[in-house]
């Protein structure tokens, strides 16, 4: 079958020093990123609908206030119905960000595992596959997410977490044992990951099963897939192999694959609409990075929509050259991957970067929590309604604030809220000093 390409008329360029996208790129870019964007997207998908909610944070000054805390200068309040589209800014009083609500998207799957896994599962069912192995740490979000993920579609998952087991199993940790399969590694075995997800998946498949990687699988349902049919879906293969023997997926850790963009160019598209943010106005977008993939995947979407959104990811795991090489790394995979049926030439525009990497406000080595930061969490649950966690979104959410105080130029700012509550449980039993002090106790 021959894949349709279309003609390369526009290159976006790389992104201006503010960041945003030159103005010059983006009105030539439309229509055939359009175009492209739609052909990548018509394809069948884990979430039913890419849609998720958008809530509008004020931020008011309490200066004066006593206390010390992150936040002890300003508090918040969230509208969760606030004006969009052409009416956006129209009422805006005071200062505000926006927050994309992908928290709400699954009660156990993180929003940006939820948006990683969209494109790939469906890919996985229809290569047959019956059993998903994957990796990660004890209290992994992207295991409970593939683990749950699976559970729904009827495909088994075996999760290799890192470490020992748990005496009381909480938070992701436990939904994983729940709904996967889980096996507890030891670190020294578990450095060498490739060789451990080999193994177990050569176990899972037994004598007469077989292994395939998440890559071949892309690779293989691109060489076959029908765009006569318009529908980027590969003819159904049965599930299993012949003789009913298990055929078993690797999932690399973090599902940090070219192929999980997709989902996030889904969200693009969806944010994009007219009656919510919209083609024409600027937003810079804040979201908080471990291995980078999330915020990749918003920049290449903007970039192939020819949004004039800014991507500030802000770097929890790792250096600044470590997240240019992550980026560098996604987008040549995904040229690889995908470049048959895009436009590859829109991409070179990427090579000089689509996403400003920052450092969090208050750095530190990962994982770790700093004083003061679960009372942050607790101000923003109880003013807003809305749960962010120490390790990830507090992050985003800190430099939003600090962007929108500081009435910085390219203030209209959006924060995506990837989700992260259960990690709250993980983090509760292991940092018992920060959580240890909520309760006002009632003495008698
Ligand atoms: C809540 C939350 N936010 C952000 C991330 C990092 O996403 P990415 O690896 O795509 O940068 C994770 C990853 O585990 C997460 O759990």
């Amino acid at each position: 079958m021959k894949l349709h390409c279309f003609p390369a008329k526009t290159a976006l360029t790389a992104i201006s020093k503010n960041g945003f996208p030159s103005a010059q790129a983006l009105p030539n870019a439309k229509p055939s990123g359009e175009e492209f964007m739609s052909k990548l997207l018509d394809r069948r998908w884990t979430l039913l609908s890419p849609d998720t909610k958008i809530h509008q944070i004020t931020v008011s000054s309490t200066q004066g206030r006593k206390g010390g805390g992150l936040f002890s200068n300003v508090s918040f309040s969230n509208n969760n119905q606030p004006r969009l589209g052409n009416k956006m800014f129209e009422d805006n009083q005071g200062l505000s960000f926006y927050i994309v609500r992908d928290d709400l998207l699954h009660p156990f799957v993180n929003g940006n595992k939820a948006r990683k896994l969209d494109g790939l599962l469906p890919l996985i069912e229809d290569h047959g596959v019956t059993d998903v192995v994957t990796c990660g740490g004890c209290q992994s979000a992207h295991a409970a997410a593939v683990a749950v993920s699976c559970a729904e579609r009827g495909l088994k998952s075996h999760l290799l977490l890192r470490g020992e087991q748990p005496q009381i199993p909480t938070g992701y940790n436990l939904i994983s044992t729940i709904y996967g399969n889980v096996t507890y590694v030891p670190r020294s075995f578990y450095a060498h990951r490739e060789e451990m997800l080999r193994t177990h998946a050569n176990m899972v498949a037994d004598n007469t099963g077989s292994v395939v990687y998440c890559n071949d699988i892309i690779d293989a349902s691109l060489a076959s897939h029908t765009y006569d049919s318009s529908k980027f879906v590969q003819m159904d293969a049965p599930r299993g192999t012949e003789n009913n023997s298990n055929k078993v997926a690797i999932v690399n850790e973090g599902a940090g694959d070219a192929v999980a963009l997709l989902g996030l160019f889904r969200l693009v598209d969806y944010l994009s609409q007219d009656h919510l943010l919209g083609k024409k106005k600027a937003f810079n977008f804040v979201v908080d990075s471990g291995t980078g993939t999330t915020a990749v995947g918003l920049g290449l979407g903007a970039m192939y929509l020819g949004l004039p959104w800014k991507i500030t990811a802000i770097m929890l795991a790792d250096t600044v050259d470590s997240y240019r090489q992550q980026e560098r790394r996604l987008i040549a995979e995904f040229k690889r991957q995908f470049c048959l049926l895009l436009d590859s030439e829109k991409l070179n525009g990427a090579n000089d970067g689509i996403v400003n990497w920052v450092d969090r406000c208050h750095p530190r080595k990962f994982g770790n929590i700093l004083e003061g930061e679960v009372d942050a969490c607790q101000q923003v649950a109880q003013q807003t309604g809305i749960l962010l966690d120490p390790v990830y979104t507090l992050a985003a959410w800190e430099t939003v604030t600090r962007i929108t105080c500081a009435h910085e130029a390219d203030a209209n700012v959006v924060m995506l809220h990837t989700g992260g509550t259960l990690g709250m449980f993980g983090l509760a039993q292991r940092y018992k000093s920060h959580f240890g002090k909520r309760n006002n106790a009632i003495k008698s």
